[in-house]
Formats: structure tokens, sequence, C-alpha cells
């Protein structure tokens, strides 16, 4: 099939390599001429494990191209993916303005039937305002359909989250645009992958449901860490022991310092302001959106409450990217951590394995950046862990301790169990766990 996809961003480009590599013929738009020149030399603008050898050799395949403008790659096309960013206006709820503005535009290039796909997340509804828009600027009387085709692309997985995603969910009044899209989608069909046709406001709450859900997975699994902080329990072994029941599942039940990254800030935020615009609140959502926020502010005092007074106090930093294998620190916790550690007075030392050019472009000269862990652990109070990245996984602790002003990991992403750190003469202090730290713990017994 011939398939346009506009917009080559993250989730635009994923797409366009792997329709390409399901065998479509796909053009691939952006208005970026400097990313459309680095695409057209095979070079991907953005890191994504798997995606530059699949860019590579459908475009080598003849299978895959890229422009700028939409002529041509659109009107040729039976189907045009709409996947441009829909960032967050200041209420919460997602801007739709690009991808109406492509709508506007892409209209001019319908002279037959087309299937138009939403594969940005938008407000439910906004599909069907897509198709409005559409209308109101045709140039002649032709047919076409919307379809809401939602993306579940986790950073780092993107390639092989398309090629093998646990559910494929298609939203559209029309049975005739079905067809179509269960032909673009047929090698997925073909393994057995869920298929699930259903309306377009059924497929829009459909993300919104799905990344809200496991964002509370996170916020549950954090509070009920706070909660082993403080009567004695271990939330690693309470975490395992709750997923091991099919029905809870062992995935997303890590306890740590909160959610971020693209998505499931941005997503919670917008689905809360949907309910709040359509009378219906929704109350686990608004909650689980405070419950992170406190999350990371409870990190700062778990700081304060290991250092005490930060006011001159070198803390070092390992990990800034909102979760390991990026170097992407949209909404990392790690960036409001610093932000209070800077305002209480503390000098920062900070490394990450990918996102050390992005946080200098944040945080410019108010940090100091480092080349490794032990670099970073030099002459610092403690040091804290923000992401999970593999490399921290195995530190040497004799090596830090020489280089440390004293010896305390504070480890919130629980990397390491106490009795590994102490042995080492470390003070540790973590997520969940009780009875490291400063805190007192009540007799649960005697009170019985
Ligand atoms: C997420 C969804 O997984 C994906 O389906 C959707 O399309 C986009 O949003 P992504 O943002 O790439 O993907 O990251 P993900 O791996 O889901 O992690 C999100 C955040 O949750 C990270 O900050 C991570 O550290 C945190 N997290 C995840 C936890 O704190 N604990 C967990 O157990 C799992």
């Amino acid at each position: 099939m011939k398939i346009a996809v506009i917009g080559c961003g993250y989730v635009g480009l994923v797409t366009a390599a792997c329709l390409a590599d399901f065998g479509h013929t796909v053009t691939g738009v952006d208005h970026d001429s400097s990313k459309i020149a680095l695409l057209k030399q095979g070079t991907s603008p953005i890191y994504e494990k798997d995606l530059t050898p699949l860019i590579r050799v459908n475009t080598q395949r003849r299978r895959l191209f890229f422009q700028t403008s939409l002529d041509h790659g659109v009107d040729d096309a039976e189907v045009v993916f709409i996947a441009v960013g829909t960032p967050a206006l200041d209420n919460g709820a997602a801007d739709t303005a690009q991808v109406m503005t492509v709508a506007a535009e892409l209209a001019k290039y319908i002279k037959d039937y087309k299937v138009i796909v939403n594969k940005s997340t938008v407000p439910i509804g906004a599909a069907k305002q897509v198709r409005k828009v559409i209308r109101d600027h045709l140039e002649a009387e032709v047919e076409f359909d919307v379809v809401s085709n939602p993306e579940f692309l986790r950073e780092g997985r993107a390639v092989k989250d398309f090629q093998e995603p646990d559910r494929v969910v298609i939203g559209t009044d029309s049975p005739r645009a079905q067809k179509v899209m269960s032909r673009v989608y047929a090698a997925l069909i073909k393994k057995g992958i869920p298929y699930i046709q259903t309306n377009l406001e059924t497929a829009e709450t459909v993300k919104y449901a799905s990344n809200a859900f496991l964002a509370t997975k996170i916020a549950f699994i954090n509070e009920m860490a706070n909660l082993c902080e403080t009567v004695g329990a271990d939330i690693r072994t309470v975490a395992r022991s709750m997923g091991l029941d099919h029905r809870i599942g062992l995935q997303f039940l890590n306890a740590g310092p909160g959610y971020g990254g693209s998505c499931f800030p941005k997503d919670t935020k917008a689905l809360a302001q949907i309910g709040r615009a359509s009378g219906v609140p929704l109350t686990i959502v608004e909650t689980v959106i405070t419950a992170n926020e406190e999350q990371k502010a409870r990190m700062v005092r778990k700081i304060k409450g290991m250092v005490g007074a930060l006011q001159g106090k070198t803390l070092g930093i390992l990990g800034l990217a909102f979760k390991p294998d990026t170097d992407d620190l949209r909404e990392s916790p790690a960036l409001t951590i610093i932000d209070n550690l800077l305002a209480a007075g503390a000098i920062i030392r900070v490394y990450d394995p990918q996102a050390m050019a992005e946080a200098k472009k944040i945080f410019k000269e108010t940090l100091v950046y480092c080349t490794d862990p032990y670099n970073t652990a030099e002459g610092a109070e403690a040091l804290v862990i923000i992401t999970d990245w593999e490399a921290f996984k195995s530190l040497d602790f004799i090596r830090l301790r020489k280089v440390m002003a004293s010896p305390v990991l504070i480890d919130l992403r629980n990397l390491y169990t106490p009795a590994e750190v102490e042995q080492y003469g470390f003070k540790y202090e973590n997520v969940g766990r009780a009875g490291y730290g400063d805190r007192n713990l009540p007799d649960l017994h005697k009170s019985g």
C-alpha cells in the first residue's frame, strides 16, 4: 500500500520505518528540512534502538522516502497518518493546533478516497474535529474517512513495540476504513496480534486510560513503599508477592522517585482535564498526579534527612534521564529533585551515561558535570542514584568510599540491598525498605 506519515518525530518516524518494513511504500513528511536532509542520508535525527538500520534498509529497498512537502507523498497515498506533536496547554489539555493545521493542509491533496489516521495523542473527540477541518478545506467533493489508531510505544523499545505490540486498536465509524486498516496491519493480524476494531471515541479513550492506569500502578506502589518505610516492611518483597498474582502482574511495580517522561505526566494531566471538562471528575487520576509530585518532594526530604542542612554541601547525582537507555530529560524526577537541592544551597555533581548534553542545556553552569560515577562521588557527602541505568548496578564501593567526603548512598531505584552496601561501611537509604536511615520504627506488636 502507499502510505504517507506526516510528522517525523519520535512516533512518526518509528511508524514510517516499521510500516515500510511490513512491505508498504511509505513517505515520511516533515517541514523541518534539516531533519529530512539527515533522513535522506539514512541518519535518524533521534536515538532509538534498532531504528537507524530499519530506516537504512527500507530506504535502500526503495520502500521508504522522506520529503518536506505534502504533495506527491500525500496525493498518491491511500492512507495518511498524522503523527505531529500535541504539547500540553497551561490547563494540562493536549494542544491539537498542529494536528488541525496538518488536517487543513492535507485536505488540498485529497483527490480520491483516503483514510486519514490520527496517531497523535489528542483529546477525546478530536478525530471528529479532524474530519470537520478536512471537510471544510476539501477543494472538491471527495470521500475520505478518519481513523484513530493510538500508539503505545515505549522509548528505547519503540521499534519492537510497533512490530510486536500487545494489541492494535483501530477506531472509526466507517466499515470501509476498517477494511483499509486491516490491510495496513495485515502483517500483525497474520501473527495473531489482538486487533481491536471500535469507534473513534473508544480508541481515543484507550490511549489515555492505558497510560493513566500504568501511572496509577507506579503511584500506588510508591505509596505502598512509603508505608513500608514506616511499618517495617520491604517494598520489593511486597511488590513481587503482589505481582505474582496474575491479575496484578509483575510489571510497573518498581518503587522509585516518581514517573516522568513525555507521556505519563502529560497524558494523566490531559485526562484529568478531559474529566473536568466533561463534568466527570476523575478523582483517581487527579490523585495520581498529586501523589507523583509528592513522591519527588519526599525524595528531596529523604536526601535532607540523610545529609542534614544542604547549604554548601557537595552531593553526587547518578542518573538524570527519566529512565535508562535514553537521553530524554522530559519531566524527569531528577529535574525537580536537583532544582530543590540547588535551592537549598547544595553543590551538585552529576553524571548520566547519555543525558549530559541535554542536562547542560537546562542547568548550564549551575551543576558540575562529571565523567563517571567515581568522578561524581569526589568530595561528596552523599551519592544519590536517580535513574536505574545498568551501569549503576555494579558500583565499586571500595573505590567510592575512598573519594567521598562521607560514605552515604541514597538509592532511589532500589538497585542494591542494604546488606550489600552496608558491608562497605556505607550509610544506606532507599525507597520502601524500612529500618534504614534515621527513622523511628513504631513497634506494631506492642500496640496489639
Ligand atoms: C510510556 C508507556 O509505557 C508507553 O506505552 C506510552 O506509549 C508512552 O509512555 P515511556 O514514557 O517511554 O512509555 O516509559 P516507561 O518505560 O513506561 O516509563 C515511564 C516512567 O515510569 C519512567 O520515569 C520510569 O522510571 C517510571 N517507572 C516505570 C517507575 O517508576 N516504576 C516502574 O515500575 C515502571
